[in-house]
């Protein structure tokens, strides 16, 4: 064999991972390797392979004899909707995609590439953790991986795809990166597995329950998407990139949009005259945003907020928004987590933030309190509070209590601040107040409820109506609905070159 040949029997034999029988069986569980994965990643034809020849150091057990070229994992960069991304991926065929000490360094090193030259990383995960015939040195690994997501937190968008297993401290690489997507039925998170759990708790539970992609979709919040095969999961990511800058120095892509008729008729009628009626705010959102750009994020965790991407006119916004659908739209522990993760990610990638408000307050009861509603709730508005990006509220209907302070209020830092004129804007419903400011006097009159009915009607006259805010300056404008896509993409047009600086600091200490 001469030289160039030698090079290509290597460049084969990195190609086949673990080797065929392996391959197919990876293809039987219904998973695709490493590189199938990549290459549907990726435009066809621009990955670049770095460190392909890459090989673990391990001499204990018999790991001398059991080389194989690339040891778990294919990393390299190549371009996605001709935009250049850096990208790891797993091989579950070597070693169960377990890692090793070179393992983790080929992750680093395409880490301080992407953080270098301004690029995401994405991360394809399918593990069995940590290359257990290495002991401390794959620990380290890891340990190496979690200090360099960190450091890129903020700096460029990190994303996670979970396609398989990820145990144990594994978890918290992904966990640490913005978003994190995981396969239905093919993939689980968890920190201890089934038989420990069973062990310490006596719970029996399957690796489904305890940490697949439903249950981190809908109940614990860990993954952001449960996307039903890896093709869907791939699509995803795609897609999502699609709404982010490169890093945080850019500005994410605009899409080219020609204005028309922006007045959307239907938004006249799609919220109830009864406050009391619910309605599903994603129509609302689906009437202001350009059409099928609204892509949700935590779609199935937390309902009664609602958060994701959208672009306005091509431009890329987030969106958050109380949803009445959902326990009357309240804000509770999990919303309120859920609303200030995203927050800040739009905040530390200069993605401007669309805020719709219908809010009858924070959900009561020790549930939540002893649940450190306090401590969460203030997650929400502290990240409002910092954001810098262009903010723009739209009161849809309620805006009752604390919840309206929290809600990108004028107050703390709102750019824009619309309301429809069905709006109350109010410290609370005007049963709740009369029954508290004039108890005294509606228990002493000879017809209470009549004197009820009566001061209910006098409080909501005076208050269930956006005008007081008004005439503040807390509502900048009190739109007819049909206007309100119109309004926001001129609001995001003229903010479009905001600068707020927030005071010198190491960093803030956002309420954990
Ligand atoms: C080395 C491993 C491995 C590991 C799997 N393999 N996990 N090799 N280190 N951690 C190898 C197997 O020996 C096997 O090799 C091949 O990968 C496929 O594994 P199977 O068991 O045949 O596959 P499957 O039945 O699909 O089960 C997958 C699995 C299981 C559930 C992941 O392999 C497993 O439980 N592995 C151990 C998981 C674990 O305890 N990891 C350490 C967690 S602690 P052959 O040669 O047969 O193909 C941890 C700490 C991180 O990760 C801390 C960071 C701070």
């Amino acid at each position: 064999m001469n030289k160039f040949e030698i090079l290509e029997q290597k460049k084969a034999e990195a190609l086949l991972g673990g080797g065929e029988k392996r391959i197919a069986a990876q293809h039987k569980k219904g998973k695709l390797t490493a590189r199938e994965r990549i290459n549907i990643l990726l435009d066809e034809g621009s990955f670049e392979e770095i460190g392909m020849f890459v090989s673990h150091r391990c001499t204990d057990f018999g790991m001398g004899n059991e080389q194989y070229l690339g040891d778990g994992v294919v990393t390299g960069y190549g371009t996605i909707h001709g935009r250049l991304v850096y990208v790891f991926s797993q091989d579950f065929t070597v070693f169960g995609g377990s890692l090793s000490e070179t393992h983790a360094e080929k992750i680093c090193k395409i880490m301080d590439m992407a953080m270098e030259n301004g690029a995401p990383v994405i991360g394809l995960n399918d593990s069995g953790g940590a290359r257990i015939q290495e002991g401390v040195v794959s620990l380290g690994g890891y340990a190496d991986i979690f200090y360099k997501n960190t450091r890129a937190s903020g700096v460029i968008p990190q994303l996670s795809a979970i396609m398989g297993p990820c145990a144990g401290g594994a978890v918290y690489s992904p966990a640490i990166t913005d978003f994190i997507l995981m396969v239905e039925q093919s993939s689980y998170m968890f920190v201890t597995g089934p038989n420990v759990v069973k062990t310490v708790t006596h719970e029996e539970v399957t690796s489904e329950e305890l940490g697949g992609a439903q249950t981190h979709a809908s109940k614990s919040g860990v993954t952001h998407f449960a996307c039903i095969n890896e093709v869907d999961c791939i699509n995803h990511i795609k897609k999502l990139l699609s709404y982010m800058p490169q890093n945080c120095e850019e500005d994410a892509p605009n899409y080219p949009y020609e204005m028309g008729d922006e007045t959307r008729q239907k938004l006249n009628t799609l919220i109830p005259e009864n406050p009391n009626m619910p309605y599903d705010m994603k129509e609302v959102i689906e009437q202001i945003c350009d059409d099928n750009s609204f892509l949700e994020v935590h779609k199935e965790y937390a309902e009664n907020i609602i958060v994701g991407f959208a672009r306005v006119a091509g431009r890329s916004i987030g969106v958050v928004a109380n949803q009445p659908a959902s326990m009357a739209g309240v804000l509770d522990n999990n919303s309120s987590k859920k609303g200030a993760r995203f927050v800040r990610f739009c905040d530390a990638f200069n993605i401007p933030l669309l805020t719709l408000v219908d809010v009858p307050g924070f959900l009561p009861g020790t549930d939540q309190e002893w649940n450190g509603i306090i401590t969460n709730g203030a997650k929400l508005l502290y990240a409002f509070c910092e954001a810098t990006v262009p903010k723009i509220t739209l009161i849809t209907r309620k805006a009752y209590g604390g919840a309206y302070d929290v809600m990108n209020s004028k107050h703390i830092g709102a750019d824009l601040n619309f309301a429809f004129p069905n709006s109350e804007i109010a410290v609370m419903g005007a049963k709740g107040a009369v029954e508290i400011i004039f108890k005294k006097e509606i228990d002493a009159a000879e017809n209470p409820q009549q004197k009820l009915d009566e001061k209910v009607a006098d409080y909501a006259e005076k208050f269930a109506n956006p005008y007081g805010a008004a005439a503040r300056g807390f509502i900048d404008e009190v739109i007819i609905p049909d206007q309100a896509r119109k309004k926001i993409i001129k609001g995001f047009t003229m903010l479009q070159n905001k600068v707020c600086n927030m005071p010198r600091k190491k960093h803030g200490n956002i309420p954990m």
